[in-house]
Protein backbone atom coordinates (compact mmCIF):
# COMPACT_ATOMS: atom_id res chain seq x y z
CA UNK A 1 0.00 0.00 0.00
CA UNK A 2 2.58 2.27 0.85
CA UNK A 3 4.81 1.77 -1.64
CA UNK A 4 1.96 1.78 -4.61
CA UNK A 5 1.10 5.36 -3.28
CA UNK A 6 4.57 6.83 -3.03
CA UNK A 7 5.16 5.67 -6.97
CA UNK A 8 1.96 6.73 -7.93
CA UNK A 9 2.71 9.81 -6.46
CA UNK A 10 6.17 10.10 -7.86
CA UNK A 11 4.76 9.15 -11.36
CA UNK A 12 1.81 11.79 -10.92
CA UNK A 13 3.93 14.44 -9.87
CA UNK A 14 7.25 14.27 -11.59
CA UNK A 15 6.78 14.70 -15.58
CA UNK A 16 10.49 12.66 -15.94
CA UNK A 17 9.37 9.94 -13.74
CA UNK A 18 8.60 7.17 -16.72
CA UNK A 19 8.23 3.97 -14.80
CA UNK A 20 7.94 2.81 -11.89
CA UNK A 21 10.82 0.85 -11.90
CA UNK A 22 12.76 3.68 -12.87
CA UNK A 23 11.38 5.01 -9.44
CA UNK A 24 12.66 2.26 -7.35
CA UNK A 25 15.77 2.07 -8.78
CA UNK A 26 16.61 6.01 -9.64
CA UNK A 27 15.12 8.31 -7.06
CA UNK A 28 16.50 9.56 -4.19
CA UNK A 29 13.74 11.38 -2.55
CA UNK A 30 12.02 7.57 -2.94
CA UNK A 31 14.62 5.62 -1.40
CA UNK A 32 15.37 8.72 1.97
CA UNK A 33 11.72 8.03 2.79
CA UNK A 34 11.87 4.52 2.86
CA UNK A 35 14.99 4.75 5.16
CA UNK A 36 12.63 7.36 6.90
CA UNK A 37 10.36 5.14 7.51
CA UNK A 38 12.17 2.16 9.04
CA UNK A 39 14.51 4.95 11.28
CA UNK A 40 11.10 6.48 12.30
CA UNK A 41 9.55 3.59 13.54
CA UNK A 42 12.89 2.68 15.39
CA UNK A 43 12.83 6.19 16.77
CA UNK A 44 9.30 5.90 17.97
CA UNK A 45 10.07 2.36 19.77
CA UNK A 46 12.87 4.18 21.52
CA UNK A 47 15.66 2.55 19.49
CA UNK A 48 17.33 5.88 19.01
CA UNK A 49 20.93 5.09 18.11
CA UNK A 50 19.71 2.47 15.57
CA UNK A 51 17.23 5.32 14.44
CA UNK A 52 20.24 7.14 13.84
CA UNK A 53 22.42 4.82 12.40
CA UNK A 54 19.63 4.32 9.68
CA UNK A 55 19.04 7.60 9.09
CA UNK A 56 22.53 8.40 8.78
CA UNK A 57 23.20 5.63 6.23
CA UNK A 58 20.22 6.96 4.30
CA UNK A 59 21.82 10.38 4.24
CA UNK A 60 25.18 8.82 2.83
CA UNK A 61 23.16 6.83 0.43
CA UNK A 62 21.00 9.43 -0.82
CA UNK A 63 22.48 13.14 0.20
CA UNK A 64 19.45 13.96 2.14
CA UNK A 65 19.08 14.15 5.95
CA UNK A 66 15.73 13.53 7.45
CA UNK A 67 16.05 12.91 11.40
CA UNK A 68 14.61 10.30 12.64
CA UNK A 69 11.98 11.81 15.33
CA UNK A 70 10.65 14.07 11.88
CA UNK A 71 7.19 13.51 11.19
CA UNK A 72 6.55 13.21 7.11
CA UNK A 73 3.21 12.83 5.80
CA UNK A 74 1.90 10.89 3.35
CA UNK A 75 3.03 11.26 -0.68
CA UNK A 76 5.44 13.83 0.20
CA UNK A 77 7.65 13.58 -3.11
CA UNK A 78 11.34 14.72 -2.31
CA UNK A 79 12.63 15.91 -5.36
CA UNK A 80 16.65 15.66 -6.57
CA UNK A 81 16.66 16.00 -3.17
CA UNK A 82 20.56 16.53 -2.49
CA UNK A 83 21.04 18.70 0.40
CA UNK A 84 17.72 18.31 2.30
CA UNK A 85 17.75 18.42 5.74
CA UNK A 86 14.74 17.89 7.56
CA UNK A 87 15.21 18.77 11.41
CA UNK A 88 14.28 16.17 14.20
CA UNK A 89 10.85 18.32 15.58
CA UNK A 90 10.03 19.23 11.96
CA UNK A 91 6.17 18.01 10.71
CA UNK A 92 5.91 18.29 7.31
CA UNK A 93 2.13 17.26 5.96
CA UNK A 94 0.39 15.67 3.19
CA UNK A 95 1.22 15.86 -0.73
CA UNK A 96 4.19 18.39 0.24
CA UNK A 97 6.85 18.74 -2.30
CA UNK A 98 10.52 19.36 -1.80
CA UNK A 99 13.49 20.49 -4.24
CA UNK A 100 16.70 19.86 -3.42
CA UNK A 101 18.79 21.77 -1.02
CA UNK A 102 16.24 23.01 1.29
CA UNK A 103 16.58 22.83 5.02
CA UNK A 104 13.97 22.86 7.49
CA UNK A 105 15.82 24.42 10.53
CA UNK A 106 15.80 25.11 14.25
CA UNK A 107 16.74 28.46 13.36
CA UNK A 108 17.60 30.53 16.94
CA UNK A 109 17.05 27.31 18.90
CA UNK A 110 19.96 26.08 17.39
CA UNK A 111 21.86 29.03 19.79
CA UNK A 112 20.11 27.43 23.09
CA UNK A 113 22.02 24.19 22.21
CA UNK A 114 21.19 21.59 24.64
CA UNK A 115 18.67 23.56 26.50
CA UNK A 116 16.43 23.56 23.51
CA UNK A 117 16.27 19.53 23.78
CA UNK A 118 12.70 17.69 23.69
CA UNK A 119 10.81 21.46 22.85
CA UNK A 120 9.56 22.03 19.16
CA UNK A 121 12.19 23.96 17.52
CA UNK A 122 11.56 23.24 13.45
CA UNK A 123 9.02 24.27 11.18
CA UNK A 124 5.36 22.98 11.14
CA UNK A 125 4.43 22.44 6.53
CA UNK A 126 0.89 21.67 5.86
CA UNK A 127 -1.05 20.19 2.98
CA UNK A 128 0.25 20.45 0.27
CA UNK A 129 3.08 22.81 0.69
CA UNK A 130 5.74 23.45 -2.05
CA UNK A 131 9.11 24.50 -0.92
CA UNK A 132 11.46 25.66 -4.06
CA UNK A 133 15.47 24.74 -4.15
CA UNK A 134 17.22 26.12 -1.71
CA UNK A 135 15.07 27.66 0.21
CA UNK A 136 14.82 27.74 4.19
CA UNK A 137 12.13 27.68 6.59
CA UNK A 138 13.83 27.99 10.36
CA UNK A 139 12.34 27.76 13.48
CA UNK A 140 9.31 26.45 15.12
CA UNK A 141 6.77 28.41 12.20
CA UNK A 142 3.68 27.46 10.57
CA UNK A 143 3.28 27.28 6.86
CA UNK A 144 0.19 26.71 6.24
CA UNK A 145 -2.01 24.65 3.01
CA UNK A 146 -0.95 24.80 -0.27
CA UNK A 147 1.77 27.55 0.51
CA UNK A 148 4.62 27.72 -2.27
CA UNK A 149 7.79 28.97 -1.56
CA UNK A 150 10.01 30.80 -3.40
CA UNK A 151 13.51 28.59 -4.12
CA UNK A 152 16.22 30.22 -2.16
CA UNK A 153 14.07 32.15 0.23
CA UNK A 154 14.65 32.25 4.01
CA UNK A 155 11.24 32.21 6.00
CA UNK A 156 11.06 33.19 9.45
CA UNK A 157 7.65 33.77 9.94
CA UNK A 158 4.30 31.94 9.94
CA UNK A 159 2.61 31.83 7.01
CA UNK A 160 -0.78 32.04 5.78
CA UNK A 161 -2.63 29.22 3.85
CA UNK A 162 -2.55 29.55 -0.10
CA UNK A 163 0.08 32.10 0.10
CA UNK A 164 3.25 32.09 -2.47
CA UNK A 165 6.36 33.33 -0.16
CA UNK A 166 9.72 35.11 -2.09
CA UNK A 167 13.29 36.42 -0.70
CA UNK A 168 15.12 36.52 2.28
CA UNK A 169 13.28 37.27 5.00
CA UNK A 170 10.77 35.60 3.08
CA UNK A 171 7.24 37.80 2.75
CA UNK A 172 3.93 36.87 1.10
CA UNK A 173 3.25 38.36 -2.24
CA UNK A 174 0.43 36.27 -2.96
CA UNK A 175 -2.48 35.56 -0.97
CA UNK A 176 -5.76 33.14 -2.15
CA UNK A 177 -4.49 34.26 -5.69
CA UNK A 178 -4.36 37.87 -5.39
CA UNK A 179 -1.20 40.08 -5.29
CA UNK A 180 -0.22 41.34 -1.87
CA UNK A 181 0.74 44.97 -1.68
CA UNK A 182 4.38 44.91 -1.45
CA UNK A 183 5.62 45.50 2.01
CA UNK A 184 7.21 49.14 2.98
CA UNK A 185 10.91 48.89 1.92
CA UNK A 186 12.84 48.17 5.30
CA UNK A 187 14.23 51.00 6.06
CA UNK A 188 15.80 49.48 9.39
CA UNK A 189 18.14 47.43 7.05
CA UNK A 190 21.11 49.76 5.95
CA UNK A 191 22.81 49.43 2.68
CA UNK A 192 25.96 50.37 4.67
CA UNK A 193 28.21 50.44 1.42
CA UNK A 194 26.10 53.06 -0.85
CA UNK A 195 25.98 55.20 2.84
CA UNK A 196 29.75 54.90 3.25
CA UNK A 197 30.11 55.74 -0.59
CA UNK A 198 27.87 58.93 -0.08
CA UNK A 199 30.24 60.06 2.70
CA UNK A 200 33.28 59.79 1.51
CA UNK A 201 31.28 61.74 -2.01
CA UNK A 202 30.25 64.64 0.65
CA UNK A 203 33.63 64.67 1.74
CA UNK A 204 35.17 64.79 -1.64
CA UNK A 205 32.62 67.49 -2.15
CA UNK A 206 33.82 69.60 0.19
CA UNK A 207 37.33 69.18 -0.47
CA UNK A 208 37.00 70.13 -3.90
CA UNK A 209 34.78 73.15 -2.51
CA UNK A 210 38.33 74.08 -0.54
CA UNK A 211 40.56 73.72 -3.31
CA UNK A 212 38.80 75.88 -5.80
CA UNK A 213 38.35 78.69 -3.19
CA UNK A 214 41.52 78.76 -2.34
CA UNK A 215 42.38 78.40 -6.24
CA UNK A 216 40.64 81.48 -7.17
CA UNK A 217 42.31 83.50 -4.20
CA UNK A 218 45.47 82.44 -5.61
CA UNK A 219 44.67 83.81 -8.77
CA UNK A 220 43.39 87.00 -7.47
CA UNK A 221 46.39 87.21 -5.40
CA UNK A 222 48.20 86.72 -9.13
CA UNK A 223 49.61 83.37 -7.97
CA UNK A 224 49.16 80.10 -9.44
CA UNK A 225 50.23 76.82 -7.99
CA UNK A 226 52.34 74.32 -10.35
CA UNK A 227 50.83 71.24 -8.22
CA UNK A 228 46.90 72.57 -10.14
CA UNK A 229 48.20 72.32 -13.54
CA UNK A 230 49.13 68.32 -14.09
CA UNK A 231 46.06 67.18 -12.20
CA UNK A 232 44.21 64.12 -13.79
CA UNK A 233 40.74 65.47 -12.20
CA UNK A 234 39.32 68.41 -14.40
CA UNK A 235 37.58 69.89 -11.94
CA UNK A 236 41.14 70.80 -9.95
CA UNK A 237 43.43 70.67 -12.90
CA UNK A 238 41.83 73.48 -15.15
CA UNK A 239 39.30 76.08 -15.06
CA UNK A 240 38.88 76.38 -18.62
CA UNK A 241 38.97 73.22 -20.25
CA UNK A 242 38.82 74.04 -24.19
CA UNK A 243 42.86 75.48 -23.10
CA UNK A 244 43.85 72.54 -22.00
CA UNK A 245 43.55 69.83 -24.98
CA UNK A 246 41.00 68.11 -23.49
CA UNK A 247 37.67 67.53 -25.43
CA UNK A 248 35.53 69.25 -23.38
CA UNK A 249 32.06 67.14 -24.46
CA UNK A 250 33.53 64.19 -22.90
CA UNK A 251 34.35 66.10 -19.60
CA UNK A 252 31.26 67.77 -19.16
CA UNK A 253 29.67 64.23 -19.88
CA UNK A 254 31.91 62.74 -16.99
CA UNK A 255 30.61 65.37 -14.82
CA UNK A 256 27.17 65.26 -15.53
CA UNK A 257 26.93 61.36 -15.09
CA UNK A 258 29.00 61.07 -12.01
CA UNK A 259 29.28 57.18 -11.43
CA UNK A 260 29.12 58.17 -7.67
CA UNK A 261 25.60 60.18 -8.52
CA UNK A 262 24.34 56.97 -10.35
CA UNK A 263 25.14 54.77 -8.00
CA UNK A 264 23.83 56.35 -4.76
CA UNK A 265 20.33 57.12 -7.00
CA UNK A 266 19.84 53.48 -7.79
CA UNK A 267 20.19 52.47 -4.10
CA UNK A 268 17.89 55.08 -3.18
CA UNK A 269 19.70 57.16 -0.58
C1 LIG B 1 7.66 30.42 -5.84
C2 LIG B 1 7.02 29.45 -6.78
C3 LIG B 1 6.59 28.21 -6.05
C4 LIG B 1 5.83 30.25 -7.29
O1 LIG B 1 5.26 29.66 -8.36
P1 LIG B 1 3.92 30.23 -8.99
O2 LIG B 1 3.09 30.87 -7.95
O3 LIG B 1 3.32 29.12 -9.73
O4 LIG B 1 4.24 31.38 -10.01
P2 LIG B 1 5.52 32.13 -10.54
O5 LIG B 1 6.66 31.22 -10.76
O6 LIG B 1 5.02 32.91 -11.69
O7 LIG B 1 5.95 33.16 -9.38
C5 LIG B 1 5.05 34.07 -8.75
C6 LIG B 1 5.84 35.29 -8.38
O8 LIG B 1 6.94 34.92 -7.56
C7 LIG B 1 8.15 35.45 -8.09
N1 LIG B 1 9.21 34.50 -7.83
C8 LIG B 1 9.27 33.22 -8.22
N2 LIG B 1 10.37 32.64 -7.77
C9 LIG B 1 11.04 33.57 -7.07
C10 LIG B 1 12.25 33.56 -6.34
N3 LIG B 1 12.98 32.46 -6.24
N4 LIG B 1 12.62 34.69 -5.70
C11 LIG B 1 11.87 35.80 -5.80
N5 LIG B 1 10.68 35.88 -6.46
C12 LIG B 1 10.29 34.77 -7.09
C13 LIG B 1 7.87 35.60 -9.58
O9 LIG B 1 8.70 36.58 -10.14
C14 LIG B 1 6.44 36.01 -9.58
O10 LIG B 1 6.34 37.38 -9.28
P3 LIG B 1 5.36 38.35 -10.12
O11 LIG B 1 3.98 37.82 -9.97
O12 LIG B 1 5.57 39.68 -9.48
O13 LIG B 1 5.85 38.29 -11.52
C15 LIG B 1 7.94 29.01 -7.93
O14 LIG B 1 8.27 30.08 -8.76
C16 LIG B 1 9.20 28.35 -7.43
O15 LIG B 1 10.15 28.99 -7.02
N6 LIG B 1 9.15 27.03 -7.47
C17 LIG B 1 10.27 26.23 -7.04
C18 LIG B 1 10.76 25.50 -8.23
C19 LIG B 1 12.03 24.76 -7.94
O16 LIG B 1 12.74 24.98 -6.98
N7 LIG B 1 12.29 23.85 -8.82
C20 LIG B 1 13.46 23.04 -8.74
C21 LIG B 1 13.33 22.03 -9.84
S1 LIG B 1 14.88 21.48 -10.34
Amino acid sequence: MYLKESLDNILAKDPAARSRLEIILCYPGFHALFFHKIANSLWRKGFRTPGRLISHIGRIVTGIEIHPGATIGRRVFIDHGMGVVIGETAVVGDDCVIYQGVTLGAGAAARQGAMSRDTKRHPTLGLGVIVGSGAEIQGAITVGDNVRVASRSIVLKDVPDNSVVVGVPGRVIYRNGERVAPEKPQEDVPDIEAQAIKSLHCKLSELEGTVRELKSKLKQQGKELEIFKDKVCPELAMEDPASSGINSSVELKAVDEDPVDVFLQGAGI
